[in-house]
This record gives C-alpha cells, structure tokens and sequence, in this order.
C-alpha cells in the first residue's frame, strides 16, 4: 500500500494546523498541484481539484463515508458516537433515511416556515441595528440559526447553547486528535445527554421537523430509536454550518460595498450571492471518504481502505473551473459548486438552509444600508469548518 501511495506527489501541507485554517487559499495550489497528492504529515490521499472532487463525490460505491467522513476510519477505531444514520451510512440504509428526513424538508414543509422566519429575521435585524457596535456571531450569525431552524426542529429553549458545542464537536472532531479536537471535547458528557434528550420524542414540540421523523417510527419503516438518530442529524448538522455562512456572508459584504449595494437594489439577488458565498468561502471546507475496493483517480492506482481528504475549499476555487476563483461576484454563475458537496449525500439541509440565509439578507437589505466592519474579524481554528469567533460590526440604517 506505501508503494502504490508513494506514487503521489507529496506535500508537507498540514490542512489542519492553525496556519493553514487562518489562510487555507495560500496553501490550495500545493492540494491541486496533481490530481491526488499525499499529505505526509497523516500519511492519507487528498484530492482538491473541482473535476477530482466531483468524481469521487459521485461514485458513492467506491468512495463511502460508511467508513466516517473524517480522518478516523470508523470501520476500525471507536467512534465517540452512535455514527450518523445519513453522513456517515451507505446505501441501502441511507436511502431509506435520507427518505425520511427528505419528507420532513419537503417543499410544501418548508414553505409553511417561510413567514415564521421572516418575522423572527425582521426583529433581529431591528434589534441589531441598535445595538451600535456589535458581535455579529453570537447576535446575529448565531442567534438566527438558533432561533428560526431550532424552533422548526422544535427543540427546548434551555440549553439551546448546547447546539452550538456539539456542532463544534461533531465536526472538530473530523480532523486528528489535535488541539481543537480535545477542546471541542471538554463538555462533551454534558452536551451528550442534553442532545440525546433533546431528540426524544416526547422533549421535541408536536409540530416541528423532528416530530415528523417519528412518523417513521410510527409506520415501522424505523426503530424508535433510529428516529433519534435521524433528529441528531439536523441538531449537529444544521446550525454550526450556517452560522459560519452567515457570518461569511457578512464579512463579504462589508469587505465588498459594491456588491450589498446591488443586493439592495434588487434583494431577489441574495439567493444568488449566497451561492457565490458557499464557493467563495465554503463552510465545510475539507470532509473525507474511504475507498472500498482498489480504483485509479486520475491514473494513480488508490488502494482499497484508503482514507482520501477532499478539499471542498480548494476545489471551489479551483482556477481550471471558475474564472477570477478568488474574486466575490455575486453576478457569477456558481452552478456545480460544491459548498453542499454533491451525489447522494449532498447537504439535506441546503433548502433550509437557502430559506435562512435568504430570509435573513432580505431583512437586512431592507433596513441596512452599509455593513461595517468595526474591527478584524477573530477567524476560530477548527478542523472542519471555516469559522468566525467574533465579528465586531455595525449595521446603518
Ligand atoms: C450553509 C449551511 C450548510 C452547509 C454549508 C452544509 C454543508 C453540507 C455538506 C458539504 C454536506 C455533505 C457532506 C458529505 O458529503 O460528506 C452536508 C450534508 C448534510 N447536511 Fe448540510 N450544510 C448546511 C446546512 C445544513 C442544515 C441547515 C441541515 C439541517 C437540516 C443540514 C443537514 C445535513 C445532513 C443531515 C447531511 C448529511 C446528508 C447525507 O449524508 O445524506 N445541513 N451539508
């Protein structure tokens, strides 16, 4: 297996030391400077060319994340949890589940949350406004998500912060047991039972999202506990991620007048420039899959059980597929990005996650007339995500 992954081009780069998540763009060309490259440091295959990304994305048979989507094979060492029934599962069983929750987020579901959401975007944009200089992650980009997606999942108020830990958790702990994988893990008895309580049926509010996945349960098609399992996957999947695009979003367009005018303008353009944002600063930016039989990418023979990173962040700029990569343009056509990866297991959130961020923009469109940074924005060194801990702001009306 050495020999066959000696064939690779190797590279020192280290996609989860501090340096390289401050600044992951200056480290992409070393990730695409082949179609598969070895990281030494962990000794796994990494692909972060767009067309190298998209094949492995695609063939699910040979490339699984039954195995775990993170560094650790899940099929060999311990995972910390019950693995997802969805991220982490292969067919047959994940097209049963990706069923359900598929039905839970369905067209006529969401529309029903539309105004809801609209309501709830509209006061904290007005409350935000007032509040002068502000933290934009735990007011704004933060409480969103915790207000409008938890109350549709319908989750108890108390603890909600617990949301945030476990995101924090399930996707610090993709990358090696390093800093930020301990960190995330200091609470974790606590933010365990809170979760695992929160996706009962009888916690969970009769109306919302998680309630519908017990329908499931109801019919036999799942196990009860099975329907806790799926629950989890909104819980862990669902705020964390768009928090980060929001507050992306709002640094791109303070960095970018120009272009928040143009939304201003014409606020149907925030579904496209939330697009151009998941390219432009996508906040999954590296996930794994492991290879179930032995495959060429590119011509390079991979073995079987390898683990291979796929740099979501690289491939979405990758400059053989999008023209100025590194320019913010919201007018740009951003079809096939992969910000919600692609194939089977791409985002089953995307449209809720689509129905947030347009909400939210649209309000502050509305209200806002300039976007103001009011300091440099703190990045958080995660494995996983690219993220922002604090984001001092001032939003003129
Ligand atoms: C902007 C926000 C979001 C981003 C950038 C994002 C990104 C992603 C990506 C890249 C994947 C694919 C992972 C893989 O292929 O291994 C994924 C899967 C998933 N996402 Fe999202 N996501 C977002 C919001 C949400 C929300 C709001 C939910 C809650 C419903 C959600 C639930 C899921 C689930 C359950 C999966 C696993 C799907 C499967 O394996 O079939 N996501 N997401």
């Amino acid at each position: 297996m050495q020999e066959q992954l000696g064939t690779a081009p190797h590279t020192d780069v280290d996609p989860f030391s501090a340096e390289y998540i401050l600044n992951p763009y200056s480290h992409h060309d070393a990730l695409r400077q082949a179609p598969v490259v070895r990281i030494e440091k962990y000794d796994v295959l990494a692909v972060g060319r767009f067309e190298q990304v998209q094949q492995v994305l695609a063939d699910y048979n040979t490339f699984i994340s039954g195995a775990g989507v993170g560094l650790s094979n899940l099929k060999a060492e311990k995972p910390w949890r019950t693995p997802s029934l969805l991220l982490e599962t292969d067919p047959p069983n994940h097209t049963k589940n990706r069923a359900i929750i598929s039905r839970a987020l369905s067209p006529a579901s969401l529309r029903s949350l539309r105004e809801r959401f609209e309501a709830k975007a509209d006061d904290l944009v007005t409350k935000c406004i007032a509040l002068g200089e502000f933290d934009a992650i735990p007011n704004l980009a933060e409480m969103f998500p915790m207000r409008a997606f938890a109350d549709a999942v319908g989750v108890p108020q108390e603890g909600r912060h617990h949301l945030v830990a476990y995101g924090n958790m399930v996707f610090n702990t993709m990358g090696p047991r390093n800093e930020m994988f301990e960190d995330a893990m200091r609470n974790a008895e606590e933010v365990i039972t809170w979760i695992t309580n929160a996706c009962r049926r009888e916690t969970l509010t009769k109306d919302g999202l998680g309630a519908q996945i017990y329908t499931a349960a109801d019919d036999g098609t799942i196990t009860e506990a099975e329907a806790g399992l799926i629950v989890r996957s909104f819980l862990s999947a669902g705020i964390d991620t768009t928090t980060n695009a929001i507050a992306s979003a709002l640094v791109c367009f303070a960095d970018h007048p120009e272009q928040w005018d143009k939304v201003r303008e014409k606020p149907d353009l925030v579904r496209a420039a939330f697009e151009e944002v998941l390219r432009f600063e996508s906040p999954f930016q590296t996930f794994f899959r492991t290879t179930s039989r032995p495959v060429e990418i590119a011509g390079m023979p991979i073995p079987a059980n390898q683990k291979i990173l796929l740099s979501i962040g690289a491939a979405n700029r990758d400059p053989a597929r999008w023209e100025r990569p590194d320019e913010f343009d919201i007018t740009r056509r951003t079809t096939g990005h992969v910000g919600f990866g692609a194939g089977i297991h791409g985002c089953v959130g995307q449209m809720i996650a689509r129905l947030e961020v347009e909400v939210l923009f649209k309000a502050l469109a509305k209200h806002v007339r300039a976007i103001e940074l009011c300091g440099v924005p703190k990045r958080q060194v995660h494995n996983t995500l690219r993220g922002i801990e604090k984001l001092p702001l001032r939003l003129h009306s």
